[in-house]
């Protein structure tokens, strides 16, 4: 069996009137008959039967409508998941990696084939994601996660010592981690919770997977598939319910190796104190691996050199596709004092053609935030910066909750650029501008260095000036885990840009990398004389 050549998923354009925009209507109308739609309890690979707590999540877009249902276990359940997880872990690490291997891009193959329409549908509805949004994430980057994962293990398996002396032999056994790996997914990439699980687990490591609440639905879906693609029963244990309790019930057991988190930096920290706690107590056999992809507050630097056309349209794209929910969106946007009228001039006139609506509405180029609790934490923000005489608003500044969680694209000029809108991280449609005094170009390199709340995912340098280029290069050295020279801080593209942040953006481990397979290996030198 030879791993085939990873390739990034072409996207479908669900253009009007083709076969392909049919069959996602279709999927869409499907789901909707059936909401809330039920997100099973599985145990032993099997769908069981729950006559325990259950917890529902809205549509974001229509919250009055309630989107899925799924299952409440009790730290008796996640301690039974623990134990089924660490039985199957001897013959999942003993599998030769090939079949590992094969398991996952049939896997790629069911997401882009069979389950495309249902899984990106369901992302629609529940992520509150456009079709294109949707399928860039629900379909593509799911299965190129799959597909590059599995490529980049091989490489790692084949990495062996090159020199030897006659009589002995020396190789590299890539070990998987003693214990069990923790992965909780974020609710902003279906693809995310596939890429936090199949690196452990193409690696020979078993999983408790947690996704966030509000991406349970699409999330069981990718587990769905895993199962039949031939994942055996039990090396991946889907667990739903009380985060604290789930958290708490892991952190106990002594065969937790490693957490494998995409979330808020603030969470992030609060699960390195516990794992710290029981580092202090001795309750782990190893010291946990701790990887983590966390907040942003990321920016775009404007120079006098720029096109000032394209930088608006990157701009547009990078803050409010998604309504601004990716990781990597732009919340920071610096504008040279010679050329920011005209740049304010062209923004204004592109964003008429920006419309908020239904997920399902393909003229909409955002939908809601994904819940209440995001929805207050912004609309708050714009209700202070509304009256803060420090700063005015040029763009949007209004919010509508009565349906959905709907925020219009909003955009404010500040006078400081350490502004609390350079540094707060809002995870919504709301972009902070300040204007710099052009010949202070090299002292803004600092202030963008400083502010971003101590985040340092991604940024963008939008220039045509190469010296200015190399300059901002240089000094912008920690700012940003992914620097991008006139193109946005969105859409990484996995086996082009690995992605991950430094600073409290997280552990920069970057996803699509090497580097970040070798967190999930315990490596062992065996040298040999016979
Ligand atoms: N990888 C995603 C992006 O680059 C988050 O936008």
């Amino acid at each position: 069996y030879s791993i085939p050549k990873p390739y990034n998923e072409p996207n479908k354009q669900y253009a009007a009137n083709s076969p392909e925009r049919a069959a996602l209507d279709g999927a869409l109308s499907d789901l909707k008959s059936k909401l809330p739609l039920q997100t099973p309890r599985w145990s032993h690979g099997q769908v069981n039967s729950w006559e325990g707590k259950t917890a529902s999540v809205p549509v974001p877009s229509k919250h009055t409508q309630s989107f899925s249902d799924y299952p409440c276990l009790t730290a008796t359940d996640v301690t039974h998941a623990i134990e089924d997880a660490l039985a199957a872990k001897e013959a999942w690490q003993d599998m030769p990696f090939t079949y590992r291997a094969a398991i996952f891009l049939r896997a790629a193959e069911l997401i882009t084939t069979k389950y495309r329409y249902e899984i990106t549908a369901a992302t629609m509805l529940g992520q509150g994601k456009n079709a294109w949004q949707a399928e860039i994430d629900a379909a593509a980057e799911l299965a190129d996660f799959f597909r590059f994962n599995v490529a980049i293990a091989q490489k790692i398996y084949e990495k062996q010592p090159t020199l030897g002396t006659p009589g002995h032999h020396t190789r590299n056994d890539y070990r998987p981690l003693e214990g069990f790996v923790y992965a909780i997914s974020p609710f902003n990439f279906t693809a995310i919770g596939g890429n936090l699980v199949s690196v452990p687990a193409i690696m020979g490591n078993v999983v408790l997977w947690k996704p966030s609440p509000s991406n349970v639905y699409a999330s069981s879906i990718v587990y769905r598939i895993l199962l039949e693609a031939g994942l055996p029963p039990n090396v991946v244990q889907f667990l739903t319910g009380d985060a604290e309790l789930i958290t708490n019930t892991i952190f106990e057991h002594c065969d937790f190796a490693a957490l494998h988190f995409t979330g808020s930096s603030n969470v992030f920290r609060s699960l390195f104190a516990k794992a710290a706690q029981g580092v202090v107590t001795h309750t782990f056999r190893e010291y946990p691996r701790m990887v983590g992809e966390t907040s942003g507050k990321n920016f775009h630097l404007v120079h006098s050199s720029a096109d000032i056309s394209s930088a608006v349209r990157h701009t547009i794209r990078a803050a409010f596709e998604y309504a601004g929910q990716k990781c990597s969106a732009c919340s920071r946007l610096y504008l040279p004092q010679s050329r920011a009228q005209a740049f304010l001039n062209v923004m204004k006139e592109e964003m008429q053609l920006v419309t908020v609506g239904q997920p399902e509405d393909y003229s909409a180029f955002l939908g809601p935030v994904i819940n209440q609790q995001s929805f207050q934490k912004i609309s708050q923000a714009i209700d202070e910066a509304n009256k803060d005489p420090d700063i005015e608003c040029v763009i949007g500044g209004t919010y509508d909750g009565s349906e959905g969680y709907f925020i219009q694209p909003t955009m404010y000029v500040a006078r400081k650029p350490d502004h609390w809108l350079f540094n707060r991280e809002l995870f919504g449609p709301v972009l902070g501008v300040y204007i710099y005094p052009d010949d202070h170009f090299e002292e803004l390199l600092t202030d963008i260095d400083q502010q971003g709340g101590g985040l340092a995912l991604t940024g963008a340098i939008f220039a045509r000036d190469q010296r200015i280029v190399e300059l901002a290069e240089r000094k912008l050295r920690y700012a940003a885990g992914n620097l991008y020279v006139n193109c946005k801080t969105t859409a990484a593209l996995i086996g082009q840009q690995t992605f991950g942040g430094s600073r409290s953006s997280g552990t920069n481990d970057k996803a699509g990398s090497e580097n970040l397979l070798m967190r999930f290996v315990s490596p062992r030198t065996l040298k040999e004389e016979f």
